[in-house]
């Protein structure tokens, strides 16, 4: 389980990013979601150790943050970067994603195994011998996330992985977490794309100025008025709305609402 227990960070500038947050999650999927500045980094990265909590605790499968390095935390915690090209340092593909499950001392056989999992999980199969830094954005981005998948963590922090992503490369990060969550992973993803939460998350989580203000089921996060924080309604619930329709996930269970059945 990840325990977030009223944690606080101030930053030395004194900037206070988060005021008092708890949660605890285990499986499925929490959207982070919330304003820009609001603190979902800042939280993002205690999860992993990068950054330990000014008060309060964070304890990862009982382990206190404060007393692990972010190495030993990585087995438990896969973070991938709100820009990720930074964490690229190795001459190719291959030896990028094979360079974490390496560093477990896995054999090589696990570990060729692993990268060619990873690859196929992003879609990247065939870029194994290309430079990391010659890669689009949104290769790169499905790139971080077959680093972190090599290492086969529990829980995985997600942020804003389809950010800047066409739609197909969208389409596969999507089908990525659906199919990690089904692995019984516990999944962090931090996105402005309230469209991408609809679909995805099962809880909503949202940080307004440093302090946890919903926390809840997606059906539920979009009854309050998502505008006040700056986030946008999907046109579907809009139209679901308009059409006196409840809660739908698709355009095919509001027609199936809208219509009884009859489509
Ligand atoms: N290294 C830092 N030093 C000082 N202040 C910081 C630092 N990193 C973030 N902050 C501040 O902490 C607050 C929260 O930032 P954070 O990056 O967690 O927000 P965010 O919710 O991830 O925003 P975005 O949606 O823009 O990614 C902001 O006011 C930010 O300016
Ligand atoms: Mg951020």
């Amino acid at each position: 389980m990840l325990k977030v227990d009223d944690i606080w960070h101030i930053y030395e500038t004194g900037r206070k990013a988060l005021k008092g947050v708890s949660f605890e999650m285990s499986e499925g999927i929490v959207a982070l979601v919330g304003p820009n500045g609001s603190g979902k980094t800042t939280l993002a990265k205690h999860l992993n150790g990068l950054l330990k909590p000014t008060r309060g605790r964070v304890i990862v499968d009982g382990m206190d943050t404060r007393e692990h390095t972010v190495a030993e935390l990585s087995r438990k915690v896969g973070y991938v970067f709100q820009n990720p090209e930074h964490m690229f340092f190795e001459e190719d593909v291959l030896r990028e994603v094979a360079f974490g499950p390496r560093n477990l001392g896995l054999s090589e056989e696990e570990v060729e195994e692993r990268v060619r999992w990873a690859l196929r999980a992003v879609n990247l199969e065939g870029y194994e011998e290309r430079t990391p830094y010659s890669l689009s954005g949104g290769e790169k981005q499905r790139l971080a996330i077959a680093c972190v998948l090599a290492m086969k963590p529990k829980y995985l922090v997600l942020d804003e992985p389809t950010t800047g992503l066409d739609a197909k490369a969208e389409r596969s990060v999507i089908e990525t977490i659906r199919y990690l969550r089904g692995e019984g992973h516990g999944i962090i993803l931090i996105t402005h794309d309230m469209d991408l939460v609809l679909e995805l998350a099962e809880r909503v989580i949202l940080l307004h100025r440093g302090k946890k203000v919903y926390d809840g089921p997606v059906e539920e996060f979009y009854r309050i008025p998502l505008e006040e924080y700056g986030l946008e309604t999907p046109e579907l619930l809009r139209l679901a709305d308009k059409l006196g329709v409840g809660f739908v996930k698709s355009i095919d269970e509001l027609i199936s609402s809208a219509t009884g059945g009859e489509v």
